[in-house]
């Protein structure tokens, strides 16, 4: 399905390029190639943000290590505000939010953990990924969101954190909870829900700390506690606690609409599904493309320490700078024919998964997961179809993802 890439009046807001716009939510690139043109460094006054949605522009920007991400530096009546009601939350906040000298500490040794766990369960996520593709009915129409999008990655991350069988449903259910804290227009019944599913999973994380530190086992868990005991983590109990719930919040439903986003770009673009059937070595420089093309995460933030130029314009302290990581993906500066979606060409590194020191922790289980899935559905369903259906798009801002995806086999 090709964008409609015709003309559009140039956006005002920022909120008009979110998915609280129906038409934005169903399509957003338009109104972002209209700003890259028009606007590359547009201020929002009603948001309080700047927004940037050149390639150039924000590689820069994200790499800069003079920004910052405490949402309690940004400017009063910004939306980064949202994220931190008291200094008290803002304390408590995962690697996302947290700044050097934290950050430099408490990054490494937990990517370290994370990378090693992953290098040596790559064989097991990929089985997880096969079970459940092997478990799909033979024929029929099912959704392919709640059957594998969904599933997949929640119980990838609670293998890797060494979550007991018993408890996985548990799990699953928190899982879903904390990543409320995703949306800014929660509902109170919401609210309370992300609340209750963060007390729990930290009692639970709590409790298998405690187990693993009598009783190893070999999981993500385990090796936290035993690189804090050794001093080589220089953590405390509860950072551990608020970081391991950040990569349920931060990795579920990105690599679920990772996996959506790509079966939904393959069946919309037949020629380019016959080429990775054709040649399933296209399957990493395929899950590049799609989240050159249909980003997971729309956007990030940083925040201006000191009065500065960026993007040049003259920036004050404390004002946040919205990075369009969906519109620097279509920078024709930095990728050719950017509007095609061709997983056969060779293209410069895109930034759906954001630069710099506060770069995606979890790039390489993402990659690996999406990968397994789109080689291995297409392998079991090779005339897999999309009936007939009005795709709809979440209403979350600035992701991207599919709700329900019907397909039939
Ligand atoms: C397709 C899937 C994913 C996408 C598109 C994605 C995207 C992003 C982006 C854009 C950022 C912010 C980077 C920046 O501001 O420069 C980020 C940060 C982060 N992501 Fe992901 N992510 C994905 C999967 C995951 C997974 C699977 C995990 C963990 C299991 C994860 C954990 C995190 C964490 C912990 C951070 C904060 C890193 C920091 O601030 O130091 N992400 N991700």
């Amino acid at each position: 399905m090709a964008d409609d890439q015709g003309e559009v009046p140039v956006p005002q807001g920022i909120i008009e390029v979110s998915a609280f716009m129906p038409d934005a939510r169903a399509n957003p690139h338009p109104k972002l190639k209209a700003l890259r043109e028009a606007c590359p460094v547009m201020r929002d006054e009603m948001a309080k943000t700047w927004f940037l949605t050149r390639y150039g522009d924000i590689r820069e920007t994200v790499n800069d290590r003079s920004f910052i991400r405490n949402p309690m530096s940004a400017e009063e009546g910004s939306i980064n505000r949202q994220f931190a009601r008291d200094e008290e939350e803002a304390r408590r906040t995962s690697i996302l939010f947290l700044d050097d000298p934290d950050h430099a500490r408490v990054r490494p040794p937990l990517a370290k953990a994370f990378y090693a766990r992953i290098n040596r369960m790559k064989a097991e996520i990929e089985q997880i990924v096969d079970d459940a593709i092997a478990a799909l009915p033979a024929s029929g129409t099912f959704d392919l969101m709640e059957e594998i999008a969904v599933p997949v990655p929640v119980t990838v991350i609670a293998r890797i954190l060494g979550v007991d069988e018993a408890r996985l449903d548990d799990f699953r259910q928190w899982s879903e909870d904390v990543i409320l804290s995703l949306n800014p227009v929660r509902t109170p019944e919401e609210t309370a829900r992300m609340e209750a599913g963060g007390t729990a999973l930290d009692a639970y994380f709590a409790e298998l700390m405690e187990a693993r530190r009598k009783a190893p086992g070999d999981d993500l868990i385990t090796d936290m506690v035993q690189l804090q005991a050794a001093g080589d983590a220089p953590l405390t109990d509860d950072e551990i606690l608020i970081n391991l719930q950040a990569l349920l919040v931060g990795g579920n439903l990105t690599t679920t609409d990772l996996i959506g986003n790509g079966v939904w770009l393959f069946l919309n673009h037949p020629d380019q599904l016959a080429a990775l059937k054709a040649n399933p070595g296209l399957a990493a420089q395929a899950v590049e493309e799609v989240l050159r093309y249909e980003a997971p995460v729309q956007a990030t933030s940083r925040i201006v320490e000191k009065d500065k130029s960026v993007a040049g314009c003259p920036m004050k302290e404390h004002q946040v700078v919205f990075c369009s990581l969906a519109a620097a993906n279509r920078d024709p500066d930095a990728f050719d024919a950017p509007e095609a979606f061709d997983i056969t060409k060779k293209r410069a590194s895109h930034i759906a998964f954001g630069g710099g020191p506060h770069i995606c922790i979890g790039a390489p289980l993402a990659r690996i997961e999406a990968r397994q899935v789109y080689v291995k559905l297409f392998e079991r369903f090779p005339d897999m179809k999309l009936p007939d259906q009005d795709v709809v798009w979440r209403a979350l801002p600035f992701f991207r993802g599919i709700e329900t995806l019907m397909v039939s086999v």
